[in-house]
């Protein structure tokens, strides 16, 4: 229980050390980049084009908290299209960025004290916006050695009086790792059987290489689901911070409240931007998904049979590298691959004591600078 007010839990929020990274490698000169988390194109030109016209036709004032109405059909029909069943539209919110969805989600359903299970390795993020909801983040582990999905049997035995929600991440950041129907079906069934609330992050949704994507949505259990996806990792659209939020019926009207105090909502600009995105051809999708399906292939090409993936991606843009049984840790690791070799990645660390023993890339540069920097993280391994 941490009683203290926002900013006092702020500053005890751990601090990402990716950030730490990312300052080390701009002072350097021909860095090669693995660290940085989003596309590395820019936003297809039909958005693009679609937000220009849209700020010379007005769109500069403020919004309704969950969004405009013709960006939440969209995302509604979006929904509806992936689950093959209709979605009211007023269980859906536009929020600011799929981090704005997360943290609605998260403070919808826990209360100071209260218990979220998160995981590790995990996005960093889930455990900050648990702990400063007030809440306790409680690491659930998703294993190397079972190719990092968790173990639903081993969930069961962390479930408290005080626990709230299963908060999960597939596919994941920073594993890569795509869960299978039945590791979904039996997180469902654990929300069902203990009444607790699923988080379902569903953000690299359209970056699947093997295997099919299954949604958090697709067991009925409406009233205990939230899923979270978003136009960033989908449209190469980071900064525009628009996220897709589908709420449990009876707590969407409640989330668009929420967005009141913290956000609004999400900038009108962005809306219109969003509603091109969903509404337009959907190729760019397509197409960068296949770019990261070449650049994953050559992460297997180049580390596949050295032994340092415990798992090989199939989906997102990321992947865990075991950095060996050399003393350093990953932090140590990571600094010493920058500076002697001229390649950023993100320390494993970030993500969970778990990854303490690896390093995150994520292929998000050019084919040539990933080979090379795959190259010399390999090198500086077992070298
Ligand atoms: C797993 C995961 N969830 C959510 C987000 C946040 O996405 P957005 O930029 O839409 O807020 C990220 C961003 O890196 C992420 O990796």
């Amino acid at each position: 229980m941490d009683p203290r007010p926002a900013a006092l839990r702020a500053l005890s929020m751990p601090r990402s050390a990716i950030r730490e990274i990312m300052v080390l490698a701009a002072s350097r000169p021909d860095v090669v980049h693995l660290e940085v988390g989003e596309p590395d194109f820019g936003t297809p030109d039909h958005i693009v084009a679609r937000a220009v016209a849209a700020l010379r036709e007005g769109w500069t004032r403020y919004t309704p908290n969950p969004g405009i109405l013709p960006l939440r059909e969209r995302i509604a029909a979006r929904f509806a299209a992936r689950l093959g069943r209709a979605i009211a539209v007023d269980r859906v919110v536009a929020t600011t960025g799929a981090v704005g969805a997360l943290y609605t989600a998260v403070n919808l359903v826990a209360d100071v004290g209260d218990e979220v299970l998160i995981p590790d390795p995990g996005w960093p993020n889930y455990h900050s916006m648990v702990h400063l909801a007030g809440a306790v983040p409680v690491h659930y582990a998703q294993p190397a050695a079972i190719g990092y999905l968790p173990d639903p049997d081993r969930i069961a035995h962390q479930i408290t009086p005080r626990t709230k929600a299963i908060l999960y991440n597939t596919p994941g950041n920073p594993t890569g790792v795509v869960f299978p129907r039945e590791i979904v079906a039996a997180l469902a069934g654990l929300a069902e059987k203990h009444g607790l609330y699923l988080i379902a992050d569903e953000v690299y949704e359209d970056i699947v290489f093997e295997g099919a994507h299954v949604s958090a949505a697709s067991f009925g259990l409406d009233d205990r689901v939230f899923v979270v996806s978003g136009a960033s990792k989908s449209y190469a659209m980071t900064g525009w911070r628009v996220g897709f939020l589908l709420c449990p019926p009876a707590l969407g009207p409640l989330a668009a409240i929420l967005q009141e105090p913290v956000t609004s909502h999400t900038a009108a600009v962005s809306q219109v931007a969003a509603e091109a995105a969903l509404a337009g051809p959907q190729d760019c999708v397509a197409a960068a998904r296949e770019t990261f399906r070449r650049r994953r292939d050559i992460v297997l090409d180049i580390l596949g049979n050295t032994g340092l993936l415990a798992a090989p991606p199939s989906g997102a843009f990321y992947s865990l590298v075991g950095i060996g049984d050399r003393p350093a840790d990953s932090m140590a690791f990571a600094k010493a691959l920058l500076i002697e070799k001229g390649v950023a990645t993100v320390p494993g660390s970030t993500f969970g004591p778990s990854a303490a023993r690896t390093v995150r890339i994520a292929f998000t540069t050019d084919d040539r600078s990933l080979r090379t920097g795959l190259e010399r993280l390999r090198d500086q391994v077992l070298g």
